[in-house]
């Protein structure tokens, strides 16, 4: 048999990235500065033991952000690859290993794989990543005993953060991280550093370009943590007056009823689901309804949500519709920030809610107003189901401006 000889150029790692593959444990958390080259190690970590014949997977938060990574591994594997299936994001190289790509958009990513290495980029914006890790990722490196690398830009004290500080714990000796702001990247002019500490805030500089874990003394929401005191799902007490917060999933998204009781300022219960199908949505909702006998269900009216509050309005639910723009959204979003700074709300301590809260962001706008979102690749669905059940709270405010009538 004639053997062809193939060359592959693989992207010199340069010297902030190649002091991460000299130090590697087994898991590897790299706290990097945007366009520090986070992506491009990706490359690397992944095309390394795919070519010696292994099993590996990429994470990425969205797909938006997987397709990057995606086209950077086909162009640069191609004179290797035997088979690309792009519905599947599935690479088979000649010499037998894998590369299979991941958006946890879907929520069996990895799910009952075994992989050589796993590699999470975006690890920031990974809401759930704690959930993820420890119930589908970690178990994947589980026969082949893998490694695993944890990339992101900081944001906030999520679990990213805290995989972050396995690594500067000595007691820790599979775990190693790194901290490398985006000069690190040699490849980036240092103009180009200076232009963005200029135009940028300063909390946003350092989070952005320093990559620093900052706490949420800045953000939108202050004080989340000491307000997550409520471990488990109380239950429900007769005495006491309960509302729901409806903010709807659309394609990407998830739908989050959130459950406050009233009487004591606190959210007992969140649903969070990405079922797209309304008529399980409304099922869910009113099981909910049936548990916690709401005095009234706040649920967002755009788009799809009027035909659902219709339907919910007939079965007899205490429906109010409420129509989000920038504007009703700043005033729920406030109220609900005071609520946090003033420590006058509890919350249940849910990780993804308590992640989203912290990732929160404020943008001025050109006109003045501020634009409240979370960062981009990561979502605000359970803020604003918490945001719209709160808005009840105070029905005297101004947010009533934004209820329609039933
Ligand atoms: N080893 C390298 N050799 C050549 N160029 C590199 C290398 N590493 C990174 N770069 C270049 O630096 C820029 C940023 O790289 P990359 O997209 O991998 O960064 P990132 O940290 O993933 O950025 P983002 O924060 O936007 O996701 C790109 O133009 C990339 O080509
Ligand atoms: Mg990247």
């Amino acid at each position: 048999m004639q053997t062809q000889e193939v060359t592959l150029t693989l992207p010199k790692p340069h010297s902030g990235q190649r002091a991460m593959l000299r130090e590697a444990r087994r898991y590897n958390v790299a706290a990097c500065g945007r366009r520090f080259g986070k992506s491009t190690l990706a490359i690397e970590l992944l095309s390394r033991p795919a070519l010696e014949a292994q099993p590996v997977a990429y994470f990425s938060p969205t797909y938006k952000l997987l397709i990057e990574v995606w086209r950077l591994l086909e162009t640069t594997l191609q004179p290797v690859i035997s088979r690309s299936n792009a519905t599947e994001r599935r690479i088979e190289l000649i010499t037998g290993g894998v590369i299979e790509c991941w958006s946890m958009d879907n929520p069996d990513a990895g799910r009952s794989r075994r992989y050589a290495r796993a590699v999470i980029d975006e690890a920031g914006l990974v809401a759930d990543l704690g959930e993820r890790w420890q119930a589908a990722i970690r178990p994947t490196l589980a026969d082949l005993r893998g490694d695993a690398w944890l990339m992101g830009t900081p944001k906030g004290r999520n679990f990213f953060w805290e995989c972050y500080n396995r690594g500067l714990d000595t007691m820790q000796p599979d775990w190693m991280c790194w901290q490398k702001p985006t000069s690190a990247n040699p490849h980036i002019h240092p103009d180009e550093i200076t232009a963005m500490q200029a135009e940028l805030t300063e909390r946003r500089f350092a989070q952005e370009i320093l990559a620093q874990f900052l706490d949420d003394a800045g953000g939108v929401f202050r004080g989340v943590l000491a307000c997550a005191t409520l471990a488990t799902v109380p239950a429900y007490d007769p005495s006491h007056t309960y509302v729901i917060g409806c903010d709807w999933g659309k394609t990407n998204d998830y739908t989050v009823f959130a459950v406050i009781d009233t009487t004591v300022k606190t959210l007992v219960a969140l649903d969070r689901s990405n079922q797209v199908d309304y008529t399980v949505q409304r099922g869910r909702l009113q099981a909910l309804c049936e548990t916690w006998k709401p005095a009234s269900v706040i649920a967002e009216s755009n788009s799809m949500g009027q035909p659902i509050i219709e339907a919910l309005a007939r079965t007899g639910l205490p429906v109010r519709p409420f129509t989000t723009t920038n504007a009703t959204k700043a005033v729920i979003i406030e109220a609900l920030a005071l609520a946090f700074e003033r420590k006058d709300i509890t919350i249940l301590n849910h990780p993804v809610l308590t992640a989203e809260l912290q990732a929160y962001e404020a943008q001025k706008l050109p006109s003045g107003l501020t634009r409240y979102s979370a960062p981009e690749g990561m979502q605000d669905d359970c803020v604003m189901g918490l945001a719209l059940a709160w808005s009840t709270m105070g029905r005297s405010n101004s947010a009533v401006g934004a209820f329609g009538r039933r």
